[in-house]
């Protein structure tokens, strides 16, 4: 694959974006043209972290800009919405501010990142030992009000920020809630065969562990491609901050299921456990966030490993390119099409996630060796 011509692509496709979008937060498409949110769900940062991607890799200001224009938003919601945030708090504030104190030193990022981390390390539950992940949304459902007790796979991408904010403050609690978070999804989310729930629920009074439940799955027993993926970098980072073996070997392990699951193409189907294919879709986020995990957990390996799964990531993000790329669609603000955001509640089908078109770039970043790592 051409990676330079790649690079352009992601870079014009961005400017122009840019141009449009100013301070806005694109969330998903429709019919190729991003929709916004005012305060960006849990992916404004993704459109932040690829702007900051774009910076690194052609060193012009004006992706740094974009990349700061929204940053009100980030602040606003924060100080002033902070009831609107869950543990996605990792997401949106690792892109956002840690990607621009790291690269730009820049000190109001980092103060509001540590904030931001501050914030997620009090959603940590001593009984059980998880980070609550989302908040009831609707006192009368009772999937919702389960919501106090339930941890999801998804978190395990929201670490880094507790990790970063451990060495930035010397405090070893965002290390140790981290840590604790990392064995309780490996023991109870994680199957034995290495698949595994996207959310489980434990008791609020006394924390033992109740089930596993799905919400964006095929089924409660099912695995979630999306889900799998993000198991992958939230262990391959579990070991780059801890160094424990156990971790590396999580990240293999939930890595395997990943790839021994995957379509002819390198891409999964939306979820691993569907009875059957047939008029079901693909979701090329989820591959796009296997393959940049895959060169992390690549880049704690050696040998006859790490080229196993750089292989992986490269033929994942060369199919992305070659089948599911935009560059031959210059009206697509999308950068991948065949996105699958919600399945079971029919929302963004088809569609360019803005995670998606993140993890597309910061893996193609990654094997042109022009970015930092933000996470
Ligand atoms: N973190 C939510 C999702 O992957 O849809």
């Amino acid at each position: 694959m051409d990676l330079m011509e790649i690079k352009e692509f992601i870079l014009e496709k961005t400017k122009s974006n840019g141009e449009i979008f100013q301070d806005q937060l694109p969330t998903s498409t429709k019919e190729g043209q991003y929709q916004f949110d005012e305060w960006g769900t849990w992916v404004g940062s993704f459109w932040t972290g690829l702007n900051f991607l774009c910076y690194e890799m052609s060193k012009k200001e004006s992706y740094l800009e974009v990349a700061r224009k929204s940053r009100h938003r980030f602040k606003r919601r924060l100080y002033e919405r902070a009831e609107t945030l869950d543990h996605d708090i990792g997401f949106l504030y690792s892109l956002s501010c840690v990607a621009d104190y790291k690269i730009t030193g820049n000190e109001e990022a980092k103060e509001i990142a540590l904030d931001a981390a501050k914030l997620l390390k009090g959603r940590f539950r001593e009984k059980g030992q998880y980070i609550q992940a989302w908040n009831v949304w609707d006192e009368t459902d009772e999937f919702s009000q389960n919501n106090k007790g339930r941890a999801i796979v998804d978190c395990m991408y929201n670490l880094p920020i507790l990790f970063w904010a451990a060495e930035e403050t010397g405090d070893d609690n965002y290390r140790r809630v981290a840590l604790a978070h990392a064995d309780t999804t490996a023991k109870y989310l994680v199957r034995e065969d290495g698949t595994a729930y996207h959310s489980f629920v434990f008791d609020l009074e006394t924390g033992e562990p109740k089930f596993g439940q799905t919400h964006q799955g095929y089924s409660d027993e099912s695995c979630w491609a999306r889900g799998q993926a993000w198991l992958i970098g939230g262990f391959a980072y579990t070991f780059k901050y801890s160094k424990d073996e156990k971790y590396l070997n999580m990240a293999k392990k939930v890595a395997d299921v990943f790839l021994d699951n995957l379509e002819e193409d390198f891409i999964p189907m939306w979820d691993f456990s569907l009875p059957s294919k047939e008029n079901h879709p693909r979701d090329t986020s989820a591959a796009s966030i296997a393959a940049a995990s895959l060169l992390e957990l690549s880049s704690h390996l050696s040998g006859e490993e790490k080229e196993h799964y750089y292989k992986w990531a490269y033929q994942i993000l060369e199919s992305l390119y070659n089948h599911y790329g935009t560059q031959n669609d210059a009206e697509n603000q999308g950068l991948l099409v065949h996105a699958c955001g919600h399945y079971p509640a029919k929302k963004d089908l088809n569609c360019s996630l803005i995670y998606g078109d993140y993890y597309f770039a910061e893996g193609i970043a990654r094997l042109l060796g022009d970015t930092e790592i933000y996470w």
